[in-house]
């Protein structure tokens, strides 16, 4: 309430550091002693390169639940569109200057950070709920984890030592009950996008999506076979003949399989979500799915740019600290590296790359005037 004027009282003229709160951020790099004079410059730069990832993380998850909010609502304007993709702009770019912070960090050698380590032990980056937040908005499942190998799961880590609910933990279950996901709210919009002008509800909407997407499979395969019989032309192995032979079918089968999931891939719902993916892909050039399509782009750049953060982090863990255990008591680098690998949220979005194909290959659109600039 710096700022507030008393009633009838003129708005006082603020300064930088007041606005700002300088001063009290200043105050913040003490470490455990709450002094910075008994600390090397080491653990200082350790403890606020920590905090500025925590301001950064914190206007990621700002801009995230924005995301995920436009896309709750039952209906997406498309003026809405624009904010959202600059959303997604935006946390790409923080992310990426995320990365490079690590080089910050790398100034720390290992005997540097060897110094103060211990007294560390167990805090560990593993403990930042923010960096949880971020996952469980996303629509990571905590099936999809991997173990950090000690305690029950990483919830268990974020309670105090006593076991009590602490701040992070608070934060954590927060975040679990404010859902939809952003992958389960993109999902929802996704089922709702008209193929060749029909949406789910209208008349014919089902025969419009099977018609979709056996002419897509149809296309698909023509080009595979197309680009098999180049590739055989290229090798005269017999062996090798045969094994590009049976590497093309298999990719044919595999867009068949995509674009026809099984129940326990979530049936019908996830069918029109993939097709309509692939559909906003192939027909891109269209006003009305110009935006889906940035969309779409913005968020594989966006978990793109969360795999570059974690493969990053985990190079500059081995460049500082080698294999070593982790603080928080994981395997360190091996840990880290499995993460990178395996969390992923928009799968089908990175599947759908594979399954696209050329411009001039993809079957001509019925009702292309429904995706085209209205008038009036
Ligand atoms: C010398 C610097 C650093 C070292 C040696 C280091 C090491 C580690 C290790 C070994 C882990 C695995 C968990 C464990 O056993 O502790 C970890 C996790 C983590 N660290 Fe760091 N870290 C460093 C700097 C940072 C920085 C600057 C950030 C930025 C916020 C960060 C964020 C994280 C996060 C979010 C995790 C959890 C990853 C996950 O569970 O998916 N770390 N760190």
């Amino acid at each position: 309430m710096l700022f507030a004027p008393m009633s009838g009282e003129e708005p006082r003229a603020p300064n930088y550091w007041e606005y700002i709160r300088v001063e009290d951020l200043l105050s913040l790099q003490g470490g455990l002693e709450n002094d910075e004079s008994k600390l090397e410059n080491d653990e200082v730069l350790f403890i606020t390169v920590h905090q500025v990832f925590e301001l950064w993380f914190k206007l990621v998850l700002r801009e995230m639940i924005s995301v995920r909010d436009v896309f709750k609502a039952d209906v997406v304007a498309e003026q809405e569109m624009s904010e959202v993709v600059r959303g997604t702009r935006r946390i790409v770019t923080i992310l990426r200057r995320c990365v490079d912070h690590f080089a910050v960090m790398e100034t720390l050698t290992t005997r540097n950070y060897l110094a103060f380590r211990d007294k560390l032990m167990p805090a560990s980056g593993f403990q930042s709920a923010q960096m949880r937040q971020l996952e469980i908005i996303m629509g990571l499942h905590d099936d999809d984890r991997i173990p950090l190998g000690v305690g029950e799961d990483y919830k268990d880590a974020l309670r105090a030592h006593d076991g009590s609910e602490s701040p992070a933990s608070r934060r954590v279950r927060a975040q679990k009950d404010d859902m939809p996901t952003l992958a389960t709210a993109l999902a929802d919009w996704l089922t709702r996008t008209p193929i060749d002008g029909k949406s789910p509800g209208d008349a014919g909407a089902d025969e419009a999506l099977d018609a979709f997407v056996e002419t897509y499979c149809a296309a698909a395969a023509s080009e595979i076979d197309q680009t098999c019989r180049l590739a055989l032309t290229r090798t005269r192995d017999a062996d090798d003949q045969e094994r590009l032979r049976e590497r093309y079918e298999n990719e044919k089968k595999s867009i068949r399989d995509f674009l026809n999931p099984t129940e326990e891939e979530g049936g019908e719902r996830r069918r029109r979500i993939r097709a309509a993916m692939l559909f906003i892909l192939s027909y891109r050039e269209l006003p009305l799915l110009a935006w889906p399509r940035e969309l779409l782009d913005g968020l594989i750049e966006l978990e793109q740019a969360f795999v570059i953060f974690r493969q990053r982090h985990a190079r500059m863990v081995e460049r500082v600290i080698g294999r070593r255990t982790g603080t928080g008591g994981s395997s360190g680098v091996d840990y880290l590296d499995q993460t990178a690998l395996s969390y992923r949220v928009f799968r089908d979005l990175w599947a759908v790359r594979t399954f696209q194909i050329r411009a001039e290959a993809t079957p001509e659109l019925k009702n292309a005037e429904f995706y085209g600039f209205r008038n009036g």
